[in-house]
């Protein structure tokens, strides 16, 4: 089928195949079609359609909360062409074949808990990939309606094993398969790398990450990142990590490493929301600051003692990212500065 996207400054056609939606398949064409989740929650994945048949998959989706479906809006994460269709989009076209997403497989082993909760997997790929720090794919399981994203947290210019961490959520089905099945050796369908939460060295600026839970995934990407071009040698950087309790917490080991080897340039900082912080150094690992309270109040006080002048990377559940987002702008860091992937 051939899909005409077309905005107020010109139109795009790309081909789309009876088993993709229109997003993926104008993404893996290098066509940088608007998303954000790519599985249905944003909303930003809008578009109209002007002519052609379309089947939405999953109707109840929360992102398609505003549109008008009577009009013919549609979530392209979500639409699977049935016939040659023209949609308009909000946003500007352009193509670019750096880096475009691709389908493959890839087999899940080495599962590991990391908490009561938290799930740490490898998943070995059947072609490698080469991925952005901060970046995410979104996996389809076998009896399971739809995609799930996870970011990555590992690193390097090029992998055929991506490590991918998972927090089970009360009737998540990705997360009762993972926990409740044995899901080791199961074979994944996955898309990407997708994301635009991305940490590019280049940029030589600070920075600072304020994640919530398995939103900690991504900051290690870019940790890793760092700590191998040796980014800490003329940066600094700030990375806040909020969980309930500290039994909740994982990657310290990991994380008081990169701190470890940062010459002083890399402050860690464990937020709990639901305990008491006994000493403000972790007694493990004493190079991991503790803090009392939420992980945004927490990011907005060390803010307050620190150089505004950063990219701030932000991830986590919906309602911590739109709080972070709030204490980052108040802080002074500008909108545009900011890059972030709500997990909802
Ligand atoms: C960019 C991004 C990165 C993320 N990274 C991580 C991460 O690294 N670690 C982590 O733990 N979580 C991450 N998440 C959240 C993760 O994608 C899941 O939402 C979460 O694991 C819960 O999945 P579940 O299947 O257990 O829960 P469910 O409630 O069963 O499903 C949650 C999600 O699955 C999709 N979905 C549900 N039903 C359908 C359906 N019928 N048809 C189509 N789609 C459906 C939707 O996206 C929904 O939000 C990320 C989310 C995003 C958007
Ligand atoms: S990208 Fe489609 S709803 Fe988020």
């Amino acid at each position: 089928m051939k899909i005409t996207v077309q905005n107020k400054n010109g139109e795009l056609a790309f081909d789309c195949g009876d088993h993709e939606t229109i997003l993926y398949a104008g993404l893996r064409q290098g066509i940088n079609l608007p998303f954000e989740c790519a599985t249905g929650t944003c909303g930003t994945c809008r578009a109209r359609v002007a002519s052609g048949d379309v089947e939405v998959r999953w109707k109840d989706a929360p992102g398609g909360k505003r549109l008008k479906p009577e009009k013919g809006d549609i979530l392209m994460c979500q639409a699977y062409a049935q016939s040659d269709c023209a949609l308009r989009v909000p946003s500007e076209l352009v193509v670019s074949h750096k880096s475009a997403p691709a389908m493959q497989r890839g087999v899940i082993r080495g599962l590991r808990r990391l908490t009561k909760d938290v799930m740490h997997f490898d998943l070995h790929l059947s072609a490698p990939m080469r991925f952005r720090p901060g970046q995410f794919v979104v996996l389809e399981v076998a009896g399971i309606a739809g995609g799930r994203a996870y970011s990555m947290v590992n690193f390097d210019s090029e992998v055929s094993r991506l490590e991918l961490v998972v927090k089970r959520k009360p009737d998540g089905r990705f997360g009762d398969w993972l926990f409740d099945a044995s899901a080791d050796e199961s074979e994944v369908e996955l898309f990407g790398p997708l994301g635009r939460a991305t940490f590019h060295p280049g940029e030589d600026r600070n920075f600072v990450c304020i994640a919530g839970g398995s939103g900690i995934a991504g900051m290690m990407s870019i940790l890793e990142c760092a700590t191998r071009a040796d980014y800490f040698r003329d940066h600094r950087a700030a990375v806040f990590f909020g969980v309930r309790t500290l039994a909740d917490a994982f990657y310290l080991e990991t994380l008081s490493r990169y701190a470890a080897s940062s010459r002083g340039n890399l402050d860690v900082t464990i937020a709990l929301s639901d305990e008491a912080v006994a000493a403000p150094l972790h007694a493990q690992y004493p190079n991991l600051k503790l803090a009392q309270g939420m992980v945004h109040e927490v990011a907005g006080k060390g803010m307050a003692e620190r150089d505004c002048n950063v990219i701030a990377y932000v991830a986590g559940p919906p309602v911590m990212v739109d709080a972070a987002l709030r204490s980052l702008i108040a802080g002074g860091v500008p909108i545009k500065d900011i890059r972030y992937d709500k997990f909802s």
